[in-house]
């Protein structure tokens, strides 16, 4: 396959990659549907999951992790997005939303603390950046935080939390001085018993239905001072390089997805015959095929790319903010692509709940959505492009 010849593929890429693999397979495929249909959070899947070193595959193994790098945290996350996205999703926010950025930016009593639990599937963690009226316009929060002695009093509200209903430990993001606009921006780790902290309601979600989302309301939440991440006026910095690390997974996320559409759709059109012959010998469909495996391909390249830029990151300190846009946003728009050309294939069956099909194409929907739409994605790599704002 040509992703071996261009990537340096090791022997614990491989294992990851078939760990991951047995485990969707075995585990997560015979729930996943019922799981989609109730919108319970899978916390038993999640939990070994965190025990095979799934929830922080890039944390070094004195901080709870698997102490890989970034091209095997790709290869599992794709292999479980292949089987469910839901479980993709809450794997996601703690590896890269959760860990990466405290890892990157926090203290070492930070990392035993927030770190060890989140990393080994103990606990869950999640990042709460969004405000009912600041998406895409992330710096415009209204959230604030006021320091009194050695605490933050924080007030305002997140929404769209992944996995808020069940985190225990959250990254949010508050001003602590509003007239620097984004250099006013400080981000703090909370933990979710503090007083102060509120869940909001679960949001009633098209995909990604087991992965719980809500929001979360802070009234005179109270964080000690040990528990800011980074200096005051850092946060906006931190959350946009957390993001980066985070639209690496998405677009693993994506390719996962419109692999498992894929292959579906291909066994379906070489089995289901129409007019005498096998679907596949149309050309509307054979055209249909060579269009998905052509872009998902390209995904692919793409999204290891980004996850090769992210790794040298890690010794040159350059940003991989292009790498990371681009494969998120040509992954997720695969996806859409892939598994709406799936549900055409699959015809009435692709319609149907009895298979997957109508799943991946609900699920695939918010890739091109969260952390970060496709305009973002868009928009921050014409700038990084062009050098102009
Ligand atoms: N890394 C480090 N620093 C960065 C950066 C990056 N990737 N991107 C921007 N910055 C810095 C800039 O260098 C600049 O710093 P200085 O002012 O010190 O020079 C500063 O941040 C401001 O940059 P911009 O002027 O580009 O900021 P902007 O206000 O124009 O916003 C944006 C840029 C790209 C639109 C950004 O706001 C953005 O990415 N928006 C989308 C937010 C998003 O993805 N939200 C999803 C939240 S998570 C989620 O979906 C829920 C979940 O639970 C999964």
């Amino acid at each position: 396959m040509l992703e071996s010849l261009l990537f340096p593929f090791t022997e614990e890429h491989e294992m990851i990659r078939q760990t991951a693999r047995d485990f969707a397979q075995n585990e997560i495929a015979p729930i996943a549907s019922e799981f989609d249909e109730s919108g319970e959070f899978p916390m038993e899947t999640i939990r070994k999951m965190g025990e095979l070193g799934f929830m922080g595959i890039e944390v070094p193994e004195e901080y709870g992790g698997a102490g890989m790098d970034t091209l095997a945290y790709v290869l599992a996350l794709e292999e479980i997005c292949k089987v469910d996205a839901a479980h993709g999703t809450i794997m996601s926010v703690n590896n890269s939303l959760f860990c990466y950025g405290i890892l990157r930016y926090g203290t070492e009593e930070q990392k035993q603390r927030f770190v060890k639990p989140v990393a080994s599937g103990k606990a869950i963690g999640a990042y709460a950046l969004t405000e009912p009226t600041s998406g895409s316009d992330a710096s415009n929060m209204r959230t604030r935080a006021v320091r009194r002695g050695d605490r933050y009093f924080l007030n305002g509200r997140k929404s769209w939390v992944t996995s808020g209903p069940v985190a225990d430990y959250v990254v949010v993001f508050a001003m602590t001085d509003p007239e620097k606009k984004h250099h006013g921006i400080t981000a703090f780790l909370v933990d979710a018993k503090a007083p102060g902290l509120i869940r909001g309601k679960k949001e009633p979600k098209l995909g990604i239905r087991a992965s719980a989302t809500s929001e979360l309301l802070f009234e005179n939440c109270e964080v000690p001072v040990e528990n800011r991440l980074g200096e005051e006026g850092e946060g906006f910095k931190i959350a946009m390089s957390v993001l980066d690390a985070g639209r690496i997974g998405i677009a693993a996320q994506a390719l996962g997805i419109a692999e498992a559409a894929y292959e579906a759709s291909l066994k379906y059109a070489t089995e289901r015959e129409a007019f005498g012959q096998k679907i596949a010998a149309f050309q509307g469909i054979s055209f249909k095929l060579a269009d998905m495996k052509t872009r998902i391909e390209a995904s692919r390249l793409l999204t290891y790319h980004a996850a090769l830029a992210k790794e040298r990151s890690k010794s040159t300190g350059e940003r991989f903010t292009l790498e990371a846009s681009m494969a998120k946003l040509f992954s997720s728009e695969t996806a859409m692509f892939v598994t709406h050309a799936a549900v055409q294939i699959h015809g009435g069956m692709g319609y149907s709940r009895e298979l997957p099909i109508e799943r991946y194409f609900r699920d695939a929907k918010i890739t091109e959505i969260y952390e970060g739409t496709s305009e973002i994605q868009r928009l921050v790599i014409a700038r990084l492009e062009s050098g102009l704002h």
